[in-house]
C-alpha cells in the first residue's frame, strides 16, 4: 500500500520507513529536508507541516493509503495534516503519555479511564492531545493514537539513554542518585514500535494505546548494569543521596538522565499497557536495545540533537567533580 511517513529522517519516523518498506509497502517521507534523508527506497517529499499548502502539494498524484505520524508537535501541523489525509485507511499517530493531564506522575490506568489535556495553551502535552482530537475527528475509524513512553534505540539523538553510554565507557567514579537505582522504569524500543504502528496502520485499528515497555519491566540501576555490561566500562558506582543531588541543583531527568525523584519515579511507569499487549506491542529483550544503541552510537557521526529546543542531557563536569568531593568528605 501506499504508506505516508510524517517524520522519517530521525529516529523513530527512520525505523518507521525501514519496517515499511520490509512489509512491502510503497513508502513516501514528508519532511522540510533538515535533519536528512529517509533510509534508501522510500521517496523523499519536502514541504513545512506548519504550511497549509504544502503536504497537499508534495503529495500531488501520490495519495497515501496509510499514515504513521512521528514528527506532529503543534497545532498548525495537526489541522493541516487532517485537512490533507482524513481520507486514509489507517493513521497512526504518535503521541505522549504526556497527553494525559495526569502525567507525570501518574499512575496512569487503562487510556479511556484517564483525562487527557483539553486547554488551549500551547505545550508539548496539550498540542498532543489537541492533535489526537483534530486527527481523530477527520479520520474517524482507522485512527489510533499511540502514547508512547520514553523510546530508546539506535538513532536516538535525545541522548538521555546515549549520555549513560557514554559515560559510562569512559569508567572511573560515576555518580547514581542512590534511591534511583530501584526505581522502576519501562523503555520501548523504537524498532518495536515502530514496526507495530506500521501493522495498526495497516489494520485500520483505531483508539487510544498507552505505548511504553511493560511496567516493572527494570529498573534504573537494572539499565545502567546493562549499560556497563554492554561498554564494558570499568565504572566504580558512587550512589549519591536524591537529598543532595537536589541540593546541588542536579536537574532530574535532565543532568541524570532517566532519574526522576522518588515521589514521581514510584508512579511514573506505572502505566497501564494492557491494550498496547492485546495489541501485539512486541517488548523485545533491554540487552538488545541497549547493545544496539550503544552499536549505532560508535558510529554515528551527526552528533545530538534536542529536539524542542531541551537541554542537552548530562551532568556537567563542574557538577560531577563537586558531588564525588562531598560524597568522600562524608564518607
Ligand atoms: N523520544 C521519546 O522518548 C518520545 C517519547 C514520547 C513521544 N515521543 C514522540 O515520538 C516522536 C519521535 O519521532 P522522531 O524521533 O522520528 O522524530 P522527531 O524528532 O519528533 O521529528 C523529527 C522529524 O520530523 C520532521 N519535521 C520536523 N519539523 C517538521 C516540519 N515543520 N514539517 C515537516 N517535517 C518536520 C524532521 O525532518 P526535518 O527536520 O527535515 O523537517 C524529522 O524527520 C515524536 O512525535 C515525539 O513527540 C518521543
Amino acid at each position: 500500500m501506499r504508506l505516508l511517513v510524517l517524520g522519517g529522517t530521525s529516529f523513530l519516523g527512520r525505523h518507521v520507513v525501514t519496517a515499511a518498506l520490509e512489509r512491502g509497502h510503497d513508502v513516501a517521507t514528508f519532511t522540510r529536508g533538515v535533519s536528512g534523508s529517509p533510509p534508501s527506497g522510500a521517496r523523499p517529499l519536502h514541504g513545512d507541516r506548519e504550511d497549509p499548502d504544502a503536504l497537499p502539494r508534495a503529495l500531488a498524484g501520490w495519495a497515501p493509503e496509510l499514515v504513521v505520524d512521528t514528527s506532529c508537535r503543534t497545532r498548525p501541523a495537526a489541522r493541516h495534516a487532517a485537512a490533507a489525509l482524513a481520507g486514509v485507511h489507517g493513521y497512526a499517530f504518535v503521541s505522549s503519555l504526556n497527553a494525559y493531564r495526569t502525567w507525570p506522575p501518574g499512575p496512569l490506568g487503562p487510556e479511556d479511564g484517564e483525562p487527557t489535556w483539553d486547554t488551549d495553551e500551547d505545550g508539548y502535552g496539550p498540542n498532543k492531545a489537541y492533535a489526537e482530537r483534530v486527527l481523530g475527528a477527520a479520520v474517524g475509524e482507522g485512527f489510533l493514537t499511540a502514547r508512547a513512553g520514553l523510546i530508546v534505540g539506535p538513532w536516538d539523538y535525545v541522548h538521555r539513554l546515549g549520555w549513560w553510554l557514554d559515560r559510562i565507557a569512559r569508567g572511573g567514579r560515576v555518580v547514581v542518585p542512590a534511591e534511583g537505582t530501584a526505581q522502576p522504569i519501562a523503555l520501548v524500543d523504537a524498532r518495536d514500535l515502530a514496526g507495530w504502528l506500521v501493522g495498526v496502520a495497516e489494520q485500520g485499528r483505531s483508539g487510544a494505546v498507552n505505548t511504553t515497555g511493560p511496567t516493572g519491566m527494570t529498573t534504573l540501576g537494572g539499565l545502567l548494569d546493562l549499560c556497563r555490561e554492554v561498554t564494558g566500562g570499568e565504572v566504580e558506582w558512587v550512589p549519591v543521596p536524591e537529598e543532595d543531588l537536589l541540593g546541588a541543583g542536579v536537574e532530574p531527568w535532565t543532568h541524570l538522565p532517566l532519574w526522576l525523584p522518588s515521589a514521581d519515579a514510584r508512579t511514573a511507569w506505572d502505566v497501564d499497557t494492557t491494550r498496547a499487549r492485546e495489541l501485539g506491542l512486541p517488548s523485545r529483550p533491554l540487552r538488545e536495545t541497549v547493545g544496539a544503541t550503544w552499536a549505532w552510537q560508535q558510529t554515528d557521526t551527526r552528533g545530538h540533537l534536542s529536539p524542542m529546543g531541551l537541554p542537552e542531557p548530562g551532568l556537567p563536569a563542574d557538577l560531577e567533580t563537586q558531588l564525588l568531593a562531598r560524597h568522600d568528605q562524608r564518607t
